[in-house]
């Protein structure tokens, strides 16, 4: 694919300039701090109507209300999957099409004792698991919109910290040697993995999903880490890090950009799709289905069935007039 005109200097008020996002919906997770406050800014002066979530409702709320445009704050808790059925029913109560879904929020560190939740590590269960289950539940409304954008917020940890066997199923329950800086690289890797699993499951449709890294760039992430870790942390942002600004284009410009309309199943890096030749895992087909799998199994109580919309129904994407059609679902009648 073409090299697009951004790099990593760009911000993501740069890589949006002249794109208008009147009348899109965005869902953003973690939008209370770093790159997603960021995103979540820039999309709403786009113009579009943002749902930012965090764990706490009134950080949510109070993120919401430093952003100029239209946004809605709502609890999500990824650890918790009763939470993230709550929230996708929230914002499937606006009976809205969802364009852009920035599957964002992420925890990192924690020390070398693993921290399980619901018998998962905790990176895992987190960053991969909760996302996982969110896109299953707000997936109907991505196949209503003209063209519904998945975007995961990844990281080259999933390169360069993963384990040998890119993920360890046989000790998601972190039993074994455990090493927090593993186990986030084994979540981001699944984050990359995923996107590009659906990638596969969507051909056909008009969504996407891409994954990306956004750069080093000194947010909260780091505060789960120890101090020495966290200050050597710190330094590499300061060194060879983003800004928050430029750390969260790759997010928007691969949410929003006209060009990549088609483009799924990809990984960026600085605003450009990379392949990461001399790893095994990053577009392992069995891998990727496998972690598919293993995922469906785990969160299989509370995920529900997929079904596509049949579009012979649909005509410039508008239901035809005079059908005597029952709608997808009762709650989307609302849309027509
Ligand atoms: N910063 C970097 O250098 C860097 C590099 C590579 C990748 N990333 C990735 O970029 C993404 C954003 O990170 P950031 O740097 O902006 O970090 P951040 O400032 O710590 O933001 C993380 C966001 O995730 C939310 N969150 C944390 N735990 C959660 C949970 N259990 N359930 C739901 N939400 C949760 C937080 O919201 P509340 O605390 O309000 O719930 C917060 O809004 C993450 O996926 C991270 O892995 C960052």
């Amino acid at each position: 694919m073409p090299e697009s005109p951004f790099d990593e200097d760009s911000t993501a008020e740069e890589v949006t300039a002249d794109i208008d996002l009147s009348g899109k919906l965005a869902v953003i997770t973690g939008c209370t701090s770093g790159i997603g406050f960021e995103t979540m800014r820039v999309l709403a002066a786009r113009g579009a109507y943002v749902v930012g979530t965090s764990r706490s409702l009134e950080r949510a709320e109070s993120a919401c209300h430093k952003v100029r445009g239209l946004c809605t704050p709502i609890a999500l808790e990824l650890a918790d999957p009763e939470s993230v059925v709550q929230c996708a029913e929230h914002v499937r109560s606006l009976k809205t099409p969802i364009d852009i879904l920035v599957c964002n929020a992420g925890v990192r560190g924690g020390g070398n004792q693993p921290v399980l939740v619901n018998g998962i590590e905790r990176h895992f269960a987190v960053n991969h698991l909760g996302h996982f289950l969110l896109v299953n539940r707000l997936l109907e409304r991505l196949y209503l919109a003209w063209q519904g954008r998945i975007v995961v917020v990844a990281s080259r940890t999933a390169y360069r910290d993963a384990p040998d066997n890119g993920i360890d199923f046989d000790r998601l329950d972190g039993s074994g040697r455990y090493r927090d800086r593993e186990a986030y690289g084994q979540s981001k890797l699944a984050n990359v993995l995923f996107a590009y699993e659906l990638g596969k499951r969507l051909r056909g449709t008009r969504i996407t999903a891409n994954a990306l890294h956004p750069g080093v760039i000194d947010t909260d992430i780091d505060r789960n880490l120890n101090p020495a870790l966290r200050f050597g942390f710190r330094i590499l942002a300061s060194v060879s890090g983003k800004t928050v600004e430029q750390g969260a284009a790759t997010s928007c410009f691969v949410a929003t950009h006209p060009s990549l309309g088609a483009t799924s199943g990809k990984y960026f890096e600085d605003c450009n799709a990379v392949r990461i030749a001399d790893n095994p895992h990053m577009q392992n087909d069995a891998l990727a289905e496998r972690l598919w799998d293993v995922s469906a199994e785990t969160m299989a109580s509370h995920m529900v069935e997929l079904r596509r919309p049949d579009w012979s129904e649909f005509e410039n994407g508008l239901r035809r007039p005079g059908e005597n059609r029952e709608p997808i679902d009762s709650e989307q009648a609302g849309n027509e």
